[in-house]
């Protein structure tokens, strides 16, 4: 066989770019990209994308209605289909067996089902989709139960590894491609399949071919080690703050070890993402399941850490402003996980502003990319409140940075958006509450000088202010004094 047509199921922030790059490499395939949602589908028919990320307009102008192409014909896409990608969605479990912990793999499994019951001819059915290790082989159970004479079925599993703000510089030059599958000669023919569809545009050495197990379980290995640089360095930043070391200088000269390496380093609010918390509580239930308590537990320490990070910059923001946000305006710069995206998926910003919203302050939101009502949803959801119509109350939502700051006590740096080092600190102070501060969690703005500028300056993992500092890192280090 040789794949001429190949179809994604999940249109989202994964299946689009990725298919979207493979439709303008591969111009000698048909990509099919299909989602249950009407909506998202007409968004990606539009000139309004249903996701920001640099670089995906012009590949997707490009390539639509060439060789492109987004529908809501699922079964005949499956139909036409020599290879299926999974994209689906793959939450925490919110109910049941696991829940809050385990991967949710219903979508996966009414894909399977779909595929099973419409599929005619050989199939290559790719698991993109982040999923626990040796899920391939619930896949393999339901399409062999499934199957109709004439049809057969290869599993492979090609996990993503794209991260947002980036996605297409990632999928055009990814560090690697995994491809695990079967070892069959059925097996090994489907993994040439898709490495001749990555070969288009990536060398041969960049794509490992490994068991599917393996294959699974070094997606989520990968996002754990990721998430736990952060929240390495995260524990650091507060030993910083209590002790009077500088993050940045301390993560500098622990990253220029070429065994240790400088990227992943940059001590944050927090890290989110769809990705980071969910990947590492599954990998945590998984240890559990397999009654390996310490694994579980070590893992499950870089996600605590991550709610200590940024519970502990909230809590330092209502201790500078003298112990009570109470009906005290608070700019908000950033509410996306991370800077070039609209997503807000475990955004640290949502927690933040929630734990502000429970002490009664009133905020005053802007960012760049994320849609009002996606803020409104994030700040009311169940998830996060019980009060969703005191806090519609506190929370505004601006279009205008410079309107955002007008009698504002505080500016809060949740996202690391490049615009925000460029505004103009001065004109923001004049129209604002005195004293005024501001409490950088992404450590993007020039402190000096908003220092200058008469700002009480609080940023992550280095101290300006001793007293202030001190009280929120547990005070009890006598700084300067302390011998060990
Ligand atoms: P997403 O929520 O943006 O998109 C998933 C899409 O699948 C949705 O549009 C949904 O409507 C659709 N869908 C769900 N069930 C369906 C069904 N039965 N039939 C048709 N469509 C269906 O999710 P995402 O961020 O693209 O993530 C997809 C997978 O990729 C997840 O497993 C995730 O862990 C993994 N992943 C995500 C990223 C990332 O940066 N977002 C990176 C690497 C891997
Ligand atoms: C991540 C993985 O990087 C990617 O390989 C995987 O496919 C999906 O999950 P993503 O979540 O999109 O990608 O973004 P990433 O750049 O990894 O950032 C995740 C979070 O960590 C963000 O909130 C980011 O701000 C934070 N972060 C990252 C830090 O706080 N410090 C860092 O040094 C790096």
């Amino acid at each position: 066989m040789v794949v001429k047509n190949v179809c994604c199921i999940g249109a989202g922030y994964v299946g689009g770019p990725t298919c979207s790059v493979i439709a303008w490499k591969c111009p000698d395939i048909r990509v099919h990209v299909v989602d249950k949602s009407e909506m998202r589908i007409k968004q990606w028919n539009s000139d309004k994308l249903p996701i920001y990320e640099p670089g995906l307009e012009d590949v997707v102008r490009e390539c639509r209605g060439r060789n492109l192409f987004f529908s809501n014909n699922i079964e005949t896409a499956i139909k036409d289909a020599d290879l299926i990608f999974i994209s689906v969605n793959t939450p925490t479990k919110t109910y049941g067996i696991g829940k809050g912990r385990a991967a949710d793999l219903k979508h996966i499994e009414m894909c399977a089902r779909k595929i099973a019951e419409v599929a005619e001819g050989d199939k290559i059915v790719v698991e993109k989709s982040t999923v626990p290790v040796r899920a391939a082989e619930s896949i393999t159970h339901i399409l062999s139960a499934n199957t109709k004479p004439g049809v057969s079925f290869q599993i492979l599993s090609n996990p993503e590894f794209l991260a947002e703000g980036t996605a297409i510089e990632n999928l055009l030059n990814p560090d690697r491609v995994l491809i695990g599958g079967e070892e069959s000669e059925a097996g090994a023919a489907a993994v040439a399949e898709l490495t001749w569809i990555y070969n288009h545009w990536v060398p041969s050495e960049k794509i490992i071919t490994l068991s599917t197990w393996s294959s699974e379980l070094s997606k989520l290995a990968s996002n754990a080690f990721l998430a736990q640089r952060v929240s390495s360095i995260n524990a650091i930043s507060a030993l910083c703050e209590a002790t009077g070391a500088d993050v940045t200088q301390v993560a500098s000269a622990v990253g220029q070890d070429s065994r240790i390496g400088s990227k992943f380093l940059t001590a944050s609010v927090g890290f989110g993402g769809s990705c980071f918390q969910k990947d590492l509580l599954n990998l945590v239930y998984i240890a559990e399941c397999v009654n390996l308590p310490e694994v579980a537990m070590y893992w499950q320490q870089v996600t605590d850490m991550n709610v200590y990070q940024r519970t502990r910059f909230a809590k330092r923001i209502v201790e500078c402003l003298f112990n009570t946000v109470t009906d005290k305006t608070l700019a908000v710069f950033g509410f996306a996980f991370k800077k070039n995206t609209g997503d807000t998926r475990e955004s640290p910003a949502i927690y933040v502003c929630s734990h502000l919203l429970e002490e009664g302050a009133r905020l005053n939101i802007y960012d760049p990319k994320v849609e009002r009502s996606q803020i409104e949803y994030d700040l009311t959801s169940a998830a996060v409140t019980n009060e969703p119509e005191r806090i519609k109350k506190l929370v505004q939502i601006f279009d205008d940075p410079y309107e955002v700051v007008k009698d504002a006590h505080a500016i809060v740096v949740l996202t690391e958006w490049d615009e925000f080092k460029t505004y103009d600190f001065k004109k923001m102070h004049e129209v604002m509450k005195k004293p005024a501060f501001v409490f950088d969690g992404r450590k993007i703005l020039d402190h000096e000088a908003l220092i200058k500028l008469g700002f009480h300056t609080e940023t992550i993992g280095k101290r300006f202010t001793r007293n202030c500092l001190l009280r929120s890192s547990g005070e009890h280090y006598p700084a300067f004094s302390w011998t060990p």
